[in-house]
């Protein structure tokens, strides 16, 4: 594939006859099956996308050296568990939290993907998953000593560390595990991502990772810790980047820290991780044009004989994936136009907390409706309980089917039983099957747990 593959891929939501569709099945066949809010996921879209990422960021030169790379946390009686990853391939490691539904996990572990985890429980399911305990990385600015024991027990790649302190946690427990914890120390580079404040993680007043300068201080801790042992070197700085020229900034600062590693204290890293964050085409901009970022990184990374890790989440699984609610009615005041929707900011959070701009069309279009200025707003007792604002839409009757996009990250994975509502199915379609991901919500789960039901 060369740079023609995104222009070249398929809409993952064709329109046929009018209505939306995905695979060969119908939405409205869907929601009808399944009923509403409901999310529905193309798995074929993110198996493609996970090709995209692999073919793009691999080295095709083929000249780096063909140095062996092992990780993995062993303990001393275990058998270790070898992870070979030379290679001028990426190792795709998918960032759980975008959608951690086990039957997405389970598709990509299939593919050939690691996972980036950032808690006990998304190992849990990456593990359940199927995903090979040494294509796990983990990050995080709070793991607990529970979750590193979890982890060290498991056996992952690699902890990505974030602070002086939790290197030393990590370091006693390992070694009071008799066990040899894999290291890859997360760097802050100071770079200014150009997406929203909340998601933006590079820049040196947020709370992840470390300067570079404590990052060498770290890696001369570990070169000298009996039960620590640096593999790798980490960054992330941020979700839903469109510009290349950021993560080109963060990967010149973070090759510097491992070059001054291997000149100044002999530690030879195994790996770069460049974490995720590339930026997909949504209702408010275009993609990122992961191939001249993939270009650039291969240059740059050429002759190193550093495996590169890259932990795309929104990449792989955003716009595979869209949720189909249901007009429940059409209010309008003096001012506005309110299409009320049985989904709201319970299913999807993103426009009210990130102000994430989702496209929003009619599962079924009849090019007769006339075109409105609508607020899309959900149930919730919120006045910030929106879905967009101020959208151009065919007016909707009640009863219509409309389509959310770009819902497949960070959609699900947020929703919340806030004002008692039970959360929405998920169906994956892949292929020829429909599988149930997830059953809707019934009010009995609402109380599960509660010793008072
Ligand atoms: N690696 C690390 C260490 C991360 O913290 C994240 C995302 C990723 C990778 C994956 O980033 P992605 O490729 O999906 O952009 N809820 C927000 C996004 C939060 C991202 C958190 N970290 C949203 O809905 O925009």
């Amino acid at each position: 594939m060369g740079t023609g593959v995104l222009t070249a891929e398929a809409p993952p939501f064709p329109r046929r006859g009018g209505v939306l569709h995905c695979g060969a099945h119908s939405l409205e066949g869907l929601a009808e099956q399944h009923k509403t809010p409901l999310y529905v996921y193309n798995g074929n879209r993110i198996v493609e996308r996970l090709h995209t990422l692999e073919e793009t960021f691999a080295d095709r030169r083929g000249d780096v050296p063909g140095s062996t790379f092992i990780s993995a946390a062993t303990t001393r009686t275990s058998t270790p568990s070898p992870f070979q990853h030379p290679s001028p391939d990426p190792l795709v490691a998918y960032s759980v939290k975008a959608n951690p539904n086990l039957a997405i996990l389970r598709l990509l572990a299939r593919a050939g993907a690691g996972a980036d985890i950032v808690s006990g429980g998304e190992l849990y399911r990456a593990l359940r998953a199927g995903i090979p305990a040494h294509r796990i990385v983990f990050a995080g600015v709070g793991k607990s000593r529970d979750e590193m024991r979890y982890a060290i027990e498991a056996g992952i790649m690699s902890f990505h560390v974030e602070s002086a302190q939790e290197l030393e946690v990590l370091g006693a427990l390992a070694a009071e595990m008799g066990a040899v914890a894999p290291v890859a120390v997360r760097v802050n580079p100071d770079v200014r991502s150009p997406t929203h404040e909340f998601t933006r993680t590079g820049h040196a007043t947020a709370k992840f990772g470390v300067s570079p300068r404590e990052a060498h201080d770290m890696y001369r801790r570990v070169a000298a810790h009996p039960a620590l042992r640096a593999v790798g070197v980490d960054v992330h700085i941020g979700s839903q980047i469109r510009d290349p020229a950021p993560f080109l900034r963060a990967l010149d600062v973070v090759l510097a820290v491992a070059d001054r590693a291997r000149r100044e204290l002999g530690v030879e890293l195994g790996y770069v991780d460049l974490g995720g964050g590339f930026g997909i085409s949504d209702g408010a901009g275009d993609a990122l044009d992961v191939h001249a970022l993939g270009r650039q990184v291969a240059t740059r990374l050429r002759g190193r004989g550093l495996t590169l890790i890259i932990e795309p989440g929104r990449f792989l699984v955003g716009d595979a994936g869209v949720l189909i609610t249901q007009v429940l009615y059409v209010k309008k005041s003096d001012k506005k136009t309110f299409v009320v929707t049985d989904a709201g900011m319970t299913e999807l959070i993103r426009p009210s907390h990130y102000g994430g701009v989702h496209s929003v069309t009619p599962v079924r279009e009849n090019g007769q409706d006339p075109v409105e200025l609508v607020d899309i707003v959900g149930p919730v007792c919120e006045q910030g309980d929106f879905l967009a604002r101020d959208r151009p839409l065919p007016l909707p009757r009640p009863g219509a089917l409309l389509c959310v996009h770009q819902a497949g990250a960070y959609g699900f994975t947020m929703a919340s039983n806030y004002n008692s509502r039970p959360r929405p199915a998920e169906v994956l379609v892949h292929g020829d099957h429909v599988t149930l991901a997830r059953r809707r919500e019934r009010f009995d789960d609402l109380i599960r747990g509660e010793p008072h039901a």
